[in-house]
């Protein structure tokens, strides 16, 4: 048995914040943050509205575009750093929320990288035989944890959610898989709370989001465009047979940059840094989304999508959209 993405669904908060709300709050321009990044708005969920609660609005939305149930879903798995709580996880939340009685139920922490992850995580279990039908979501409130008194970082975050359907099919359309992490880079992008130091070295617990943003530039940079060789080789493809590129919507100077290391068409590209910002594990689908409603994306597809962020960690498919 092979696994399947057969359906989509997404979801942002409603509130949009442009960038002359930072400019109200800390020393920047609105010039700056679209030069620097690209990104011109981005949305906020509301006081009381948790990653748990976009997650059901995008798989809500995934039933209603699709005109399916997702009642026999067996397995969810919620890539996120922003989970209502730590314990119970978001998944357990969902699963009660949608009723779906035999469903089993992970969060997993992969920071940006976390929904290419949750795909091949179902994709394992799908070919094990142990399930069938699988939710894959990447999903963040970035908003709550983002400090508003950095300016290196607060401009970046915004929240969303997006939501795949993975499913046991004799024809699966994953085409190959990478998966990586540079652990000794864990301090150059880090939410931490309890523990003082990583990687030896002292670090803020205030559960904000902390980086060195030139650092991490740097790295996402160099790994990506090696990987998206490696990963298209691995497909028994050559770039030039990719249909669309979709690399997590950190920054939009990073895409441009993986274009020009690899000579991949930036017109080939598919992102949500413009609208949306930086949403972390919610991206890459948000993006994927995107470019489905705008008509971009058509079935038969090739897509390689690529995650990068805090761990340091990276992960990877090539899909071919159904
Ligand atoms: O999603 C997970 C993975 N994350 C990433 O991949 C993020 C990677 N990094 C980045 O996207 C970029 O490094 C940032 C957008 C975070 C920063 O852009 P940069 O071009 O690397 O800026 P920089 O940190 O090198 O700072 C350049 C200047 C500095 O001033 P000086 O020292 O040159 O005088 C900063 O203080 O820009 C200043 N600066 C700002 N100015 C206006 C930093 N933030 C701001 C700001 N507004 N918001």
């Amino acid at each position: 048995m092979q696994a399947k993405i057969t359906a989509i669904g997404s979801y942002v908060p409603e509130q949009e914040i442009g960038n002359e709300f930072f400019e109200s709050i800390i020393e920047t321009t609105d010039e700056w943050i679209q030069s620097r990044t690209g990104i011109k708005t981005r949305r906020f969920a509301g006081e009381e509205e948790y990653t748990s609660h976009l997650c059901l609005h995008a798989v809500k939305d995934l039933e209603d575009r699709y005109g399916i149930s997702v009642a026999d879903v067996d397995f969810i798995i919620v890539a996120t750093v922003t989970p209502d709580q730590a314990m119970p996880s978001v998944a357990s939340q969902l699963q009660d929320k949608l009723g779906l009685k035999a469903a089993g139920a992970i969060d997993i922490s992969a920071a940006c990288a976390g929904f290419a992850y949750g795909v091949i995580l179902a994709q394992g279990l799908i070919c094990a035989g142990t399930h069938k039908k699988i939710l894959v979501f990447g999903a963040e409130t970035l908003s709550k944890v983002t400090n508003y008194e950095d300016r290196t970082t607060c401009i970046l975050f915004g929240d969303g959610a997006g939501v795949v359907l993975v499913e046991a099919a004799e024809k699966g359309n994953i085409l190959a898989a990478v998966t990586g992490s540079q652990g000794d880079g864990g301090k150059d992008l880090y939410m931490s709370n309890s523990r003082r130091q990583i990687n030896g070295q002292d670090v803020i617990t205030d559960n904000k989001i902390h980086q060195n943003g030139r650092a991490v530039f740097k790295w996402a940079v160099n790994t990506v465009s090696e990987k998206m060789v490696e990963l298209t080789k691995k497909a028994g493809l050559n770039l030039e047979e990719l249909t669309w590129f979709i690399p997590h919507s950190a920054n939009m100077r990073i895409i441009e940059a993986l274009c020009n290391q690899t000579g991949f068409p930036i017109e080939k590209t598919l992102e949500s840094i413009t609208l949306y910002g930086n949403t972390s594990s919610a991206s890459i689908p948000l993006a994927l989304h995107r470019g489905i409603k705008e008509g971009k994306v058509h079935s038969g597809d090739r897509i390689l999508l690529i995650g990068f962020g805090g761990g340091l960690v990276f992960a990877g498919l090539v899909i071919e959209w159904p």
